[in-house]
């Protein structure tokens, strides 16, 4: 959490950087109607056992990993095109907290992945979270935005292009490597005469 912590002192605006602070601290539903379990942040999976960053810590790494990869890809584009303006402020917040929802979704027990059911998905939850908590529009766009043109509010901004690529080039990176290394997975992904043949 340090490390996410850190990279939220980039944020240049003071009460967003407050503001995002806080939510990675204290991860609460505003609302008090809503129940749900949930991790600490540190040790949620970031998603169900076929899918990436399905290991205690793994929404830390995912997370982590997005951040510097926006930031990285925002500096490099910014630098090519130079008339583009990228708030960085609003990219680094929304790329911290775009997954947050997933600590009251995903939990690790005893070696695997327990999904708790939930009618909204983890980016509209953090989009109406973020509402409550008063956040910039651009940020909770952004963060709504991720799932990119095919889900249900599609990127608008640079910022929101930048954070859905790279969540999805991160998500897929960690699906390869699991993939690779794990015989049950890819067994599981063969096609049905290689899976009869490889028994
Ligand atoms: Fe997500
Ligand atoms: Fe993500």
């Amino acid at each position: 959490m340090k490390r996410l912590l850190k990279l939220a002192e980039k944020i240049k605006n003071k009460e967003l950087r407050k503001k995002t602070i806080e939510f990675l601290k204290n991860p609460e539903i505003t609302n008090k109607k809503f129940k749900y379990p949930s991790s600490k942040f540190e040790d949620a999976p970031a998603g169900p056992m076929d899918f990436h960053h399905a290991y205690p810590g793994g929404l830390l790494d995912h997370t982590y990993s997005v951040v510097l990869s926006c930031i990285s890809v925002a500096e490099n584009l910014q630098k090519v095109y130079p008339d583009i303006k990228i708030n960085m402020d609003h990219l680094i917040s929304a790329a911290l907290l775009h997954d947050i929802m997933k600590i009251f979704i995903f939990r690790w027990n005893n070696g695997v992945v327990l999904q708790t059911d939930t009618l909204m998905d983890h980016g509209i939850w953090a989009a109406a979270e973020l509402y409550a908590r008063d956040f910039p529009e651009e940020v909770i766009h952004i963060v709504a935005s991720h799932f990119g043109p095919s889900g249900p509010n599609p990127p608008q901004t640079t910022e929101a292009i930048i954070l859905h690529f790279v969540d999805q080039l991160d998500a897929m990176v960690d699906a390869n490597i699991n993939f690779m290394k794990n015989e049950k997975l890819r067994v599981l992904f063969l096609p049905e005469e290689e899976k009869k043949s490889s028994k």
